[in-house]
Protein backbone atom coordinates (compact mmCIF):
# COMPACT_ATOMS: atom_id res chain seq x y z
CA UNK A 1 0.00 0.00 0.00
CA UNK A 2 1.85 3.16 -0.76
CA UNK A 3 1.98 6.16 1.00
CA UNK A 4 -0.96 8.24 1.35
CA UNK A 5 -1.03 11.18 -1.26
CA UNK A 6 -2.37 13.98 1.33
CA UNK A 7 0.58 13.24 3.63
CA UNK A 8 3.28 13.57 0.68
CA UNK A 9 1.14 16.92 -0.02
CA UNK A 10 1.25 17.89 3.29
CA UNK A 11 5.21 18.00 3.53
CA UNK A 12 5.44 19.31 0.05
CA UNK A 13 3.69 22.28 1.11
CA UNK A 14 5.58 22.77 4.54
CA UNK A 15 8.79 22.09 3.14
CA UNK A 16 7.68 25.05 0.55
CA UNK A 17 6.87 27.13 3.57
CA UNK A 18 10.06 26.79 5.32
CA UNK A 19 12.17 27.43 2.60
CA UNK A 20 10.68 30.57 1.37
CA UNK A 21 12.26 31.99 4.61
CA UNK A 22 11.01 35.33 4.80
CA UNK A 23 9.18 35.77 1.24
CA UNK A 24 10.33 37.02 -2.08
CA UNK A 25 10.34 41.09 -1.12
CA UNK A 26 12.79 40.70 1.50
CA UNK A 27 14.95 37.97 -0.54
CA UNK A 28 14.79 40.60 -3.39
CA UNK A 29 16.22 43.29 -1.34
CA UNK A 30 18.66 41.42 0.06
CA UNK A 31 19.64 40.42 -3.72
CA UNK A 32 19.82 43.81 -4.56
CA UNK A 33 22.14 45.02 -2.08
CA UNK A 34 24.40 42.12 -3.59
CA UNK A 35 23.57 39.66 -0.80
CA UNK A 36 22.63 35.69 -1.51
CA UNK A 37 20.16 34.41 0.90
CA UNK A 38 21.39 32.26 3.51
CA UNK A 39 19.99 28.80 1.52
CA UNK A 40 21.89 30.34 -1.04
CA UNK A 41 25.09 30.43 1.05
CA UNK A 42 25.01 26.42 1.97
CA UNK A 43 23.88 25.49 -1.11
CA UNK A 44 27.14 27.25 -2.56
CA UNK A 45 29.11 25.64 0.17
CA UNK A 46 28.53 22.31 0.44
CA UNK A 47 29.19 19.85 -2.28
CA UNK A 48 25.64 19.38 -4.50
CA UNK A 49 23.14 17.14 -3.59
CA UNK A 50 24.96 16.20 0.31
CA UNK A 51 23.38 18.80 2.51
CA UNK A 52 21.38 16.73 5.25
CA UNK A 53 18.87 19.98 6.91
CA UNK A 54 18.61 19.85 10.91
CA UNK A 55 15.26 21.42 12.47
CA UNK A 56 13.62 22.74 9.42
CA UNK A 57 10.03 22.75 10.96
CA UNK A 58 11.62 24.24 14.30
CA UNK A 59 9.59 27.34 15.22
CA UNK A 60 9.89 29.76 17.98
CA UNK A 61 7.83 29.34 21.50
CA UNK A 62 7.80 33.59 22.15
CA UNK A 63 4.23 34.91 23.31
CA UNK A 64 5.47 38.05 24.04
CA UNK A 65 5.39 41.56 21.94
CA UNK A 66 2.36 40.10 19.57
CA UNK A 67 5.04 36.82 18.76
CA UNK A 68 2.54 34.12 18.93
CA UNK A 69 0.81 35.48 15.62
CA UNK A 70 4.60 35.85 14.17
CA UNK A 71 6.17 32.65 11.41
CA UNK A 72 9.80 32.54 11.75
CA UNK A 73 10.62 29.89 9.00
CA UNK A 74 13.19 27.82 10.68
CA UNK A 75 13.61 30.13 13.38
CA UNK A 76 16.21 31.76 11.42
CA UNK A 77 18.74 29.64 10.89
CA UNK A 78 19.70 27.18 8.90
CA UNK A 79 21.88 24.38 9.77
CA UNK A 80 22.92 20.55 9.03
CA UNK A 81 25.38 18.45 7.73
CA UNK A 82 27.01 18.37 3.97
CA UNK A 83 30.33 17.42 2.10
CA UNK A 84 32.86 20.28 1.32
CA UNK A 85 35.08 18.68 -1.07
CA UNK A 86 33.75 15.62 -0.15
CA UNK A 87 34.52 15.65 3.44
CA UNK A 88 31.62 16.20 5.95
CA UNK A 89 31.45 19.99 7.48
CA UNK A 90 28.79 20.98 9.92
CA UNK A 91 27.02 24.15 8.88
CA UNK A 92 24.90 26.80 10.69
CA UNK A 93 23.86 30.23 8.45
CA UNK A 94 21.77 32.98 9.87
CA UNK A 95 18.46 33.79 7.75
CA UNK A 96 18.47 37.82 7.60
CA UNK A 97 14.93 37.48 5.70
CA UNK A 98 13.68 35.77 8.99
CA UNK A 99 13.47 38.00 12.04
CA UNK A 100 16.16 39.42 10.89
CA UNK A 101 18.12 36.08 11.93
CA UNK A 102 18.15 37.13 15.31
CA UNK A 103 18.74 34.29 17.71
CA UNK A 104 16.13 33.50 20.35
CA UNK A 105 16.28 30.62 21.76
CA UNK A 106 14.78 28.28 19.74
CA UNK A 107 17.03 29.46 17.12
CA UNK A 108 20.09 29.19 19.94
CA UNK A 109 19.21 25.71 20.54
CA UNK A 110 19.62 24.72 16.25
CA UNK A 111 23.39 26.04 16.37
CA UNK A 112 23.76 24.13 19.69
CA UNK A 113 22.90 20.99 18.32
CA UNK A 114 25.19 21.52 15.30
CA UNK A 115 27.86 22.22 17.38
CA UNK A 116 27.53 19.48 19.74
CA UNK A 117 27.10 17.32 16.44
CA UNK A 118 30.21 18.92 15.04
CA UNK A 119 32.42 17.64 18.50
CA UNK A 120 30.84 14.54 18.48
CA UNK A 121 31.39 13.72 14.86
CA UNK A 122 34.82 15.71 14.40
CA UNK A 123 33.62 17.69 11.56
CA UNK A 124 34.67 21.84 11.78
CA UNK A 125 32.04 24.12 12.03
CA UNK A 126 31.19 26.46 9.98
CA UNK A 127 29.15 29.42 11.02
CA UNK A 128 27.52 31.89 8.37
CA UNK A 129 26.39 35.19 10.58
CA UNK A 130 24.23 37.23 9.18
CA UNK A 131 21.76 38.43 12.41
CA UNK A 132 20.41 41.56 14.31
CA UNK A 133 21.44 40.32 17.21
CA UNK A 134 19.65 39.00 20.66
CA UNK A 135 16.28 38.45 19.69
CA UNK A 136 14.56 41.74 21.62
CA UNK A 137 11.05 40.18 22.28
CA UNK A 138 12.50 36.62 23.84
CA UNK A 139 14.76 38.61 26.37
CA UNK A 140 16.60 37.11 28.81
CA UNK A 141 16.17 33.80 26.91
CA UNK A 142 18.19 35.18 23.61
CA UNK A 143 20.92 36.29 26.01
CA UNK A 144 21.07 32.97 27.33
CA UNK A 145 20.92 31.16 23.91
CA UNK A 146 24.04 33.44 23.16
CA UNK A 147 26.13 32.10 26.27
CA UNK A 148 25.46 28.28 25.16
CA UNK A 149 27.17 29.42 21.84
CA UNK A 150 29.56 31.03 23.47
CA UNK A 151 30.60 28.16 25.70
CA UNK A 152 30.30 25.79 22.72
CA UNK A 153 32.31 27.67 20.64
CA UNK A 154 35.02 27.23 23.42
CA UNK A 155 34.30 23.35 24.22
CA UNK A 156 34.98 23.03 20.73
CA UNK A 157 38.29 25.17 20.51
CA UNK A 158 41.51 22.49 19.28
CA UNK A 159 38.66 19.89 18.45
CA UNK A 160 37.44 21.04 15.52
CA UNK A 161 38.39 23.97 13.08
CA UNK A 162 35.56 26.56 13.71
CA UNK A 163 35.42 29.17 11.03
CA UNK A 164 32.87 32.09 11.21
CA UNK A 165 31.47 34.18 7.97
CA UNK A 166 30.51 37.27 8.85
CA UNK A 167 28.24 38.03 6.05
CA UNK A 168 25.68 40.88 7.74
CA UNK A 169 25.30 42.54 10.69
CA UNK A 170 26.97 41.17 14.16
CA UNK A 171 26.76 43.64 15.98
CA UNK A 172 26.80 43.94 20.47
CA UNK A 173 27.92 40.79 22.15
CA UNK A 174 26.92 38.55 19.42
CA UNK A 175 30.67 39.48 17.84
CA UNK A 176 31.62 37.82 20.39
CA UNK A 177 30.67 33.84 19.20
CA UNK A 178 33.02 34.97 15.80
CA UNK A 179 35.76 36.20 18.12
CA UNK A 180 36.02 32.37 19.84
CA UNK A 181 35.81 31.03 16.85
CA UNK A 182 39.34 30.03 14.77
CA UNK A 183 38.87 32.40 11.68
CA UNK A 184 36.74 35.09 10.86
CA UNK A 185 36.10 35.40 7.18
CA UNK A 186 33.91 39.25 6.59
CA UNK A 187 32.24 40.10 3.77
CA UNK A 188 32.68 43.93 2.14
CA UNK A 189 29.29 43.63 0.84
CA UNK A 190 26.49 44.09 3.84
CA UNK A 191 28.91 43.12 6.61
CA UNK A 192 29.42 44.71 10.24
CA UNK A 193 31.07 43.49 13.68
CA UNK A 194 31.23 46.09 16.62
CA UNK A 195 29.98 45.89 20.35
CA UNK A 196 28.17 49.11 20.07
CA UNK A 197 27.49 51.40 17.13
CA UNK A 198 28.24 54.94 16.38
CA UNK A 199 25.50 56.34 18.32
CA UNK A 200 26.79 54.57 21.31
CA UNK A 201 29.74 55.64 21.13
CA UNK A 202 28.99 59.38 20.24
CA UNK A 203 25.72 59.11 23.62
CA UNK A 204 29.03 57.44 26.20
CA UNK A 205 31.95 59.08 25.00
CA UNK A 206 31.57 61.87 22.78
CA UNK A 207 33.77 60.53 19.92
CA UNK A 208 32.45 60.87 16.78
CA UNK A 209 32.90 57.82 14.29
CA UNK A 210 31.37 56.35 11.00
CA UNK A 211 30.29 52.87 10.71
CA UNK A 212 33.51 51.83 8.34
CA UNK A 213 35.16 52.85 10.98
CA UNK A 214 34.70 50.23 13.33
CA UNK A 215 33.27 47.67 12.11
CA UNK A 216 33.80 47.36 8.52
CA UNK A 217 35.92 44.33 6.78
CA UNK A 218 39.09 46.50 5.94
CA UNK A 219 38.77 48.32 9.88
CA UNK A 220 38.80 44.84 11.08
CA UNK A 221 41.37 43.54 8.75
CA UNK A 222 44.10 46.31 8.86
CA UNK A 223 43.45 48.16 12.20
CA UNK A 224 41.86 45.56 14.87
CA UNK A 225 42.65 42.73 13.24
CA UNK A 226 39.57 40.72 14.81
CA UNK A 227 39.09 39.10 11.20
CA UNK A 228 41.85 37.18 9.08
CA UNK A 229 40.13 37.03 5.74
CA UNK A 230 38.57 39.89 3.45
CA UNK A 231 36.28 38.66 0.80
CA UNK A 232 34.17 40.61 -2.29
CA UNK A 233 31.21 39.09 -1.72
CA UNK A 234 29.20 36.31 -0.44
CA UNK A 235 30.58 33.74 -3.07
CA UNK A 236 34.07 34.95 -2.30
CA UNK A 237 33.71 34.30 1.68
CA UNK A 238 32.81 30.84 0.41
CA UNK A 239 35.68 30.29 -1.78
CA UNK A 240 38.08 31.23 0.60
CA UNK A 241 36.11 29.06 3.20
CA UNK A 242 36.94 25.91 1.16
CA UNK A 243 40.25 26.60 0.41
CA UNK A 244 41.60 26.92 4.03
CA UNK A 245 39.72 23.85 4.66
CA UNK A 246 41.46 22.32 2.29
CA UNK A 247 44.77 22.63 4.22
CA UNK A 248 42.89 21.81 7.16
CA UNK A 249 42.15 17.77 9.21
CA UNK A 250 38.71 18.00 10.08
CA UNK A 251 39.39 17.66 13.68
CA UNK A 252 42.31 17.38 16.36
CA UNK A 253 42.33 13.24 16.03
CA UNK A 254 43.48 13.51 12.04
CA UNK A 255 45.79 14.72 10.19
CA UNK A 256 45.75 17.47 8.18
CA UNK A 257 45.45 16.47 4.32
CA UNK A 258 48.72 15.61 3.31
CA UNK A 259 49.09 14.38 -0.17
CA UNK A 260 52.35 11.58 0.93
CA UNK A 261 51.81 10.39 -2.56
CA UNK A 262 53.46 13.04 -3.85
CA UNK A 263 56.56 12.89 -5.15
CA UNK A 264 59.61 14.54 -2.76
CA UNK A 265 61.30 17.46 -4.41
CA UNK A 266 64.89 16.35 -3.81
CA UNK A 267 65.77 18.47 -6.87
CA UNK A 268 67.93 22.38 -6.34
CA UNK A 269 66.07 26.10 -7.36
CA UNK A 270 69.30 27.95 -8.18
CA UNK A 271 66.91 30.78 -8.12
CA UNK A 272 66.55 30.91 -4.30
CA UNK A 273 70.06 31.77 -4.26
CA UNK A 274 69.32 35.81 -6.45
CA UNK A 275 66.58 36.70 -3.15
CA UNK A 276 68.90 37.50 -0.09
CA UNK A 277 70.30 40.86 -1.36
CA UNK A 278 74.21 42.05 -1.63
CA UNK A 279 73.64 44.58 1.09
CA UNK A 280 72.72 43.06 4.35
CA UNK A 281 70.31 45.96 4.95
CA UNK A 282 68.12 45.83 2.22
CA UNK A 283 65.18 44.33 2.46
CA UNK A 284 63.58 41.45 0.28
CA UNK A 285 60.27 39.68 -0.38
CA UNK A 286 60.03 36.87 2.36
CA UNK A 287 56.42 35.69 -0.01
CA UNK A 288 59.12 34.85 -2.37
CA UNK A 289 60.55 32.12 -0.52
CA UNK A 290 57.73 30.69 0.22
CA UNK A 291 56.23 30.64 -3.25
CA UNK A 292 59.63 29.09 -4.29
CA UNK A 293 59.36 26.24 -1.53
CA UNK A 294 55.34 25.46 -1.46
CA UNK A 295 54.14 22.97 -4.16
CA UNK A 296 53.09 25.21 -7.30
CA UNK A 297 53.40 28.30 -5.68
CA UNK A 298 50.43 27.52 -3.59
CA UNK A 299 49.95 28.92 -0.49
CA UNK A 300 47.02 30.72 1.32
CA UNK A 301 47.84 33.72 3.88
CA UNK A 302 46.03 34.59 6.96
CA UNK A 303 45.60 37.75 7.76
CA UNK A 304 47.44 39.45 4.94
CA UNK A 305 46.63 42.94 6.14
CA UNK A 306 47.79 42.91 10.09
CA UNK A 307 50.99 43.28 11.12
CA UNK A 308 52.56 42.65 7.53
CA UNK A 309 56.19 42.57 9.73
CA UNK A 310 55.28 38.84 9.80
CA UNK A 311 53.31 36.36 7.11
CA UNK A 312 51.26 33.43 8.46
CA UNK A 313 50.26 31.27 5.93
CA UNK A 314 49.36 27.40 5.05
CA UNK A 315 50.96 25.78 2.20
CA UNK A 316 52.13 22.24 1.31
CA UNK A 317 55.75 21.03 0.66
CA UNK A 318 55.91 17.96 -1.29
CA UNK A 319 51.92 17.39 -0.69
CA UNK A 320 52.72 17.82 3.63
CA UNK A 321 50.68 20.52 5.02
CA UNK A 322 52.85 23.27 6.63
CA UNK A 323 52.00 26.42 8.72
CA UNK A 324 54.25 29.09 8.12
CA UNK A 325 55.73 32.10 10.06
CA UNK A 326 57.78 34.15 8.31
CA UNK A 327 59.57 37.70 9.09
CA UNK A 328 58.50 40.13 6.49
CA UNK A 329 62.05 42.75 6.33
CA UNK A 330 60.01 44.74 3.29
CA UNK A 331 57.67 46.07 6.30
CA UNK A 332 58.97 47.33 9.67
CA UNK A 333 62.38 45.77 8.78
CA UNK A 334 60.18 42.63 9.67
CA UNK A 335 60.52 43.14 13.48
CA UNK A 336 58.45 41.81 16.02
CA UNK A 337 56.05 44.35 17.19
CA UNK A 338 52.88 43.83 19.57
CA UNK A 339 50.39 42.91 16.51
CA UNK A 340 53.01 40.57 14.90
CA UNK A 341 53.27 38.65 18.04
CA UNK A 342 49.76 38.52 18.65
CA UNK A 343 49.23 37.34 15.01
CA UNK A 344 52.01 34.18 15.14
CA UNK A 345 51.39 32.99 18.16
CA UNK A 346 47.79 32.58 17.96
CA UNK A 347 48.61 30.61 13.90
CA UNK A 348 51.20 28.65 16.00
CA UNK A 349 48.73 27.92 18.79
CA UNK A 350 46.44 26.77 16.07
CA UNK A 351 48.89 24.95 13.67
CA UNK A 352 49.76 22.90 17.43
CA UNK A 353 46.12 22.35 18.52
CA UNK A 354 45.35 20.66 14.66
CA UNK A 355 48.63 18.40 13.92
CA UNK A 356 50.22 20.81 11.56
CA UNK A 357 53.86 20.97 11.26
CA UNK A 358 55.39 24.36 11.96
CA UNK A 359 58.10 25.82 9.24
CA UNK A 360 60.04 29.40 10.41
CA UNK A 361 61.71 31.18 8.05
CA UNK A 362 63.83 33.89 10.23
CA UNK A 363 64.89 37.38 9.18
CA UNK A 364 63.96 39.40 12.42
CA UNK A 365 66.40 42.39 13.69
CA UNK A 366 64.48 42.05 16.93
CA UNK A 367 61.56 42.97 18.94
CA UNK A 368 60.20 46.28 17.53
CA UNK A 369 61.80 49.35 20.25
CA UNK A 370 59.64 51.98 21.29
CA UNK A 371 57.92 53.87 24.10
CA UNK A 372 54.21 52.45 22.57
CA UNK A 373 55.72 48.91 22.70
CA UNK A 374 57.23 49.03 26.06
CA UNK A 375 53.89 50.83 27.39
CA UNK A 376 51.68 48.08 25.00
CA UNK A 377 52.96 45.56 26.50
CA UNK A 378 55.47 43.86 24.18
CA UNK A 379 56.79 41.80 27.02
CA UNK A 380 53.89 40.21 28.10
CA UNK A 381 52.85 40.42 23.82
CA UNK A 382 56.10 38.85 22.62
CA UNK A 383 56.39 36.15 25.76
CA UNK A 384 53.15 34.70 23.62
CA UNK A 385 55.37 33.60 20.78
CA UNK A 386 57.95 31.96 23.46
CA UNK A 387 55.10 30.63 24.86
CA UNK A 388 53.27 29.26 21.80
CA UNK A 389 56.30 27.94 20.17
CA UNK A 390 57.62 26.45 23.11
CA UNK A 391 54.21 24.42 24.54
CA UNK A 392 54.25 23.04 20.22
CA UNK A 393 54.48 19.83 19.63
CA UNK A 394 53.77 19.15 16.13
CA UNK A 395 56.95 19.25 14.14
CA UNK A 396 58.91 22.22 13.96
CA UNK A 397 61.51 23.32 11.45
CA UNK A 398 63.12 27.00 11.47
CA UNK A 399 64.97 28.47 8.48
CA UNK A 400 67.40 31.21 9.28
CA UNK A 401 67.62 32.69 5.78
CA UNK A 402 69.36 35.88 7.56
CA UNK A 403 69.28 38.06 10.16
CA UNK A 404 68.43 36.47 13.75
CA UNK A 405 69.37 38.84 16.66
CA UNK A 406 68.95 38.69 20.62
CA UNK A 407 65.49 37.85 21.79
CA UNK A 408 63.34 37.53 18.41
CA UNK A 409 66.50 34.75 17.72
CA UNK A 410 64.55 32.90 20.07
CA UNK A 411 60.84 34.05 19.77
CA UNK A 412 60.92 32.87 15.94
CA UNK A 413 61.90 29.21 17.57
CA UNK A 414 65.09 28.71 17.77
CA UNK A 415 66.41 25.21 18.85
CA UNK A 416 66.55 25.85 22.51
CA UNK A 417 62.27 25.98 22.46
CA UNK A 418 62.02 23.06 20.98
CA UNK A 419 63.18 23.27 17.13
CA UNK A 420 63.36 20.05 15.75
CA UNK A 421 65.47 20.90 12.68
CA UNK A 422 67.30 24.50 12.88
CA UNK A 423 68.68 25.60 9.01
CA UNK A 424 70.81 28.54 8.46
CA UNK A 425 71.73 30.32 4.89
CA UNK A 426 75.28 30.91 4.68
CA UNK A 427 73.81 34.79 5.27
CA UNK A 428 72.41 34.28 8.36
CA UNK A 429 73.44 36.53 11.16
CA UNK A 430 72.92 34.88 14.25
CA UNK A 431 73.29 37.12 17.15
CA UNK A 432 73.07 39.53 20.20
CA UNK A 433 72.36 41.89 18.30
CA UNK A 434 73.49 43.52 15.19
CA UNK A 435 77.28 44.95 14.57
CA UNK A 436 76.20 48.44 14.67
CA UNK A 437 75.05 48.15 18.03
CA UNK A 438 76.80 45.54 19.55
CA UNK A 439 80.48 47.90 18.55
CA UNK A 440 78.89 50.64 20.05
CA UNK A 441 78.93 48.87 23.43
CA UNK A 442 81.91 46.87 23.17
CA UNK A 443 83.84 49.46 21.89
CA UNK A 444 82.43 52.70 23.24
CA UNK A 445 86.25 53.54 24.91
CA UNK A 446 88.13 52.56 21.83
CA UNK A 447 85.79 54.25 19.53
CA UNK A 448 85.71 57.71 21.87
CA UNK A 449 90.33 57.25 21.69
CA UNK A 450 90.51 56.56 17.49
CA UNK A 451 92.16 58.76 15.57
CA UNK A 452 89.54 57.88 12.71
CA UNK A 453 86.31 56.92 14.34
CA UNK A 454 84.38 55.75 11.57
CA UNK A 455 87.08 53.68 10.00
CA UNK A 456 87.71 52.04 13.61
CA UNK A 457 83.95 51.55 13.90
CA UNK A 458 84.22 49.61 10.19
CA UNK A 459 87.14 47.48 11.28
CA UNK A 460 85.07 46.98 14.69
CA UNK A 461 81.97 45.79 12.64
CA UNK A 462 83.24 43.85 10.29
CA UNK A 463 85.48 41.85 12.92
CA UNK A 464 82.09 41.26 14.73
CA UNK A 465 80.44 40.24 11.47
CA UNK A 466 82.65 37.79 10.54
CA UNK A 467 82.79 36.05 14.29
CA UNK A 468 79.45 36.30 15.28
CA UNK A 469 77.29 37.31 12.39
CA UNK A 470 77.74 34.04 10.72
CA UNK A 471 75.92 31.01 10.93
CA UNK A 472 78.87 29.51 12.02
CA UNK A 473 79.53 29.99 15.68
CA UNK A 474 75.71 28.75 16.41
CA UNK A 475 76.86 25.75 14.14
CA UNK A 476 79.53 25.23 16.33
CA UNK A 477 77.52 24.72 19.57
CA UNK A 478 74.89 22.45 18.09
CA UNK A 479 72.38 25.15 17.66
CA UNK A 480 72.42 25.06 14.03
CA UNK A 481 71.42 21.47 12.32
CA UNK A 482 72.62 22.07 9.15
CA UNK A 483 74.03 25.61 7.06
CA UNK A 484 72.35 25.17 3.57
CA UNK A 485 72.57 26.93 0.02
CA UNK A 486 69.63 28.53 -0.50
CA UNK A 487 69.27 26.46 -3.33
CA UNK A 488 68.91 23.46 -1.82
CA UNK A 489 65.97 24.64 0.79
CA UNK A 490 63.07 23.13 -0.57
CA UNK A 491 64.72 19.56 -0.91
CA UNK A 492 66.11 19.40 2.80
CA UNK A 493 62.46 21.29 3.93
CA UNK A 494 60.81 18.16 2.03
CA UNK A 495 62.84 15.31 3.49
CA UNK A 496 63.04 16.63 7.13
CA UNK A 497 59.12 17.25 6.95
CA UNK A 498 59.08 13.61 5.90
CA UNK A 499 61.19 12.13 8.38
CA UNK A 500 59.74 14.58 11.18
CA UNK A 501 55.93 13.67 10.76
CA UNK A 502 56.34 10.53 12.93
CA UNK A 503 56.91 13.04 15.81
CA UNK A 504 54.87 12.17 18.85
CA UNK A 505 56.10 14.21 22.06
CA UNK A 506 53.75 14.05 24.89
CA UNK A 507 54.46 16.28 27.97
CA UNK A 508 53.18 15.15 31.81
CA UNK A 509 49.53 16.44 32.07
CA UNK A 510 48.34 19.44 33.55
CA UNK A 511 44.80 21.12 33.33
CA UNK A 512 46.37 23.95 31.71
CA UNK A 513 49.39 26.43 31.16
CA UNK A 514 49.08 29.87 31.80
CA UNK A 515 49.39 32.10 27.81
CA UNK A 516 50.98 35.38 28.56
CA UNK A 517 47.60 36.91 27.90
C1 LIG B 1 14.27 41.62 17.21
C2 LIG B 1 15.04 42.55 15.28
C3 LIG B 1 16.26 42.85 15.89
C4 LIG B 1 16.44 42.46 17.24
C5 LIG B 1 16.36 43.48 13.85
N1 LIG B 1 15.16 42.98 14.04
N2 LIG B 1 17.08 43.42 14.98
N3 LIG B 1 14.05 41.94 15.93
N4 LIG B 1 15.43 41.85 17.86
N5 LIG B 1 17.61 42.65 17.88
C6 LIG B 1 14.10 42.80 13.03
C7 LIG B 1 13.45 44.09 12.60
O1 LIG B 1 12.42 44.43 13.48
C8 LIG B 1 12.90 43.69 11.22
O2 LIG B 1 11.77 42.88 11.43
C9 LIG B 1 14.00 42.77 10.70
O3 LIG B 1 14.71 42.29 11.85
C10 LIG B 1 14.98 43.47 9.81
O4 LIG B 1 15.47 44.61 10.48
P1 LIG B 1 15.52 46.07 9.79
O5 LIG B 1 15.86 47.02 10.86
O6 LIG B 1 14.29 46.28 9.00
O7 LIG B 1 16.73 45.86 8.77
P2 LIG B 1 17.90 46.86 8.43
O8 LIG B 1 17.39 48.21 8.15
O9 LIG B 1 18.69 46.18 7.38
O10 LIG B 1 18.78 46.95 9.76
C11 LIG B 1 19.43 45.80 10.28
C12 LIG B 1 20.05 46.11 11.66
C13 LIG B 1 18.97 46.79 12.58
C14 LIG B 1 21.24 47.04 11.46
C15 LIG B 1 20.54 44.80 12.20
O11 LIG B 1 17.80 45.99 12.52
C16 LIG B 1 19.44 46.90 13.97
O12 LIG B 1 20.23 47.78 14.31
N6 LIG B 1 18.95 45.98 14.83
C17 LIG B 1 19.30 46.01 16.22
C18 LIG B 1 20.69 45.48 16.41
C19 LIG B 1 21.03 45.34 17.85
O13 LIG B 1 21.25 46.31 18.52
N7 LIG B 1 20.91 44.11 18.33
C20 LIG B 1 21.12 43.78 19.67
C21 LIG B 1 22.62 43.71 19.83
S1 LIG B 1 23.04 43.28 21.42
P3 LIG B 1 10.63 42.74 10.33
O14 LIG B 1 9.52 42.01 11.04
O15 LIG B 1 10.24 44.12 9.91
O16 LIG B 1 11.20 41.94 9.21
C22 LIG B 1 23.09 41.69 21.34
C23 LIG B 1 23.41 41.11 22.64
C24 LIG B 1 24.01 39.78 22.45
O17 LIG B 1 22.89 41.07 20.39
C25 LIG B 1 24.59 39.47 23.76
C26 LIG B 1 25.34 38.23 23.76
C27 LIG B 1 26.08 38.15 25.05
Amino acid sequence: MPIKKELLDTLKDKRKKAKAAGGQDKIDKRHKKGQLTARERVERLIDPNTFQEQGLYVEHDCHEFGMEKKYLAGDGVICGMGHVDGRPVSVASQDFTVGGGTLGSKHAQKITRIMDNAAELGTPLVAINDSGGARIQEGVSSLSGYGQVFYRNVYLSGLVPQIAIIAGPCAGGAAYSPALTDFLIMTKTGASMYITGPEVIKAATGEECTKEEIGSATAHATVSGNIHFVAENDDHAIAITKRLLSFLPSNNMQDPPHRLNEEIALTSDPSINEIIPKDFKRPFDTKLVIEKIVDDGDFIEVQEYFAKNIIVCFGRISGIVVGFIANQSSFKAGSIDIDASDKAARFIRFCNAFNIPIVNLVDVPGFMPGKQQESGGIIRHGAKMLSAYSAATVPKITLIMRKAYGGAYLAMCSSDLGADRVYAWPSAEIAVMGAEGAVNILYGKELKGADNEQEARKKYQEEYRDRFASPYQAARLGLVTDVIEPSETKRVLSLALHNLLGKRLTRPPKKHGLIPL
